[in-house]
């Protein structure tokens, strides 16, 4: 790669970080288990349809949870609580081809009620998914997770992405609530 080429490569992706943090997004650990394997990845996610319940997550080819996820068609979404945002960031720099990742994480796990990949303790929200359906997009793969399962705690502060930070949900603005379906 030449000099001129890597500037502009560099470029793009300034422009794309910038792009893609203006974005806020649930910050999120998805936890999949098959058989004795089980990892956690941060991740962000977005609802899709109300009823059935259906959030989307975006999992990079080539990671472990997404190898887990495509094999065992199940995982949980769990909301990071304040507390646990250290942990998250460190879930989201290791690889899951380290045997000591889970170690390292410290987390908790809690079984889920209806899939063979646990919640993962002391998150605000845990959403139980089943793969509805994965689609390639870009450079990551969307997963469809129908909701089988749920736990939201009382509580619970959950932590959401913008700017490029991990950032607490801050007041609510002037205006009635809105119920849903809207
Ligand atoms: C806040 C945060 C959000 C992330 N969101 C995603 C995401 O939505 N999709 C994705 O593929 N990777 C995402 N990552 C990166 C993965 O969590 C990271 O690559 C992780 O180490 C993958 O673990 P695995 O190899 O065990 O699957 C995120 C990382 C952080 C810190």
């Amino acid at each position: 790669m030449t000099a001129k080429s890597e500037d502009a490569r560099r470029a793009r992706h300034a422009e794309l970080g910038k792009l893609l943090s203006s974005l806020p997004c649930p910050e999120a650990l998805l936890c999949a288990r098959v058989g004795d394997a089980t990892d956690v990845a941060a991740v962000t996610a977005m609802w899709v349809s109300y009823d059935p319940v259906i959030v989307a997550v975006y999992l990079r080819p080539g990671m472990r949870t997404h190898r887990l996820v495509n094999e065992g068609r199940q995982f949980t979404l769990n909301v990071v609580d304040e507390a646990q945002n250290p942990q998250a960031l460190l879930a989201g720099s290791i690889k899951g081809d380290d045997p000591k990742k889970l170690e390292k994480l410290a987390l908790k796990f809690e079984p889920s009620t209806s899939i063979d990949s646990p919640r993962v303790a002391g998150a605000a929200a845990s959403y139980e998914c089943r793969v509805l359906k994965v689609a390639a997009c870009g450079d990551h793969d969307l997963f469809l997770g129908l909701v089988t399962g749920h736990g939201v705690r009382d509580g619970g502060k959950p932590v959401v992405r913008w700017g490029g930070h991990s950032r607490a949900i801050g007041a609510a603005l002037e205006g009635p609530a809105v119920k849903y379906p809207h």
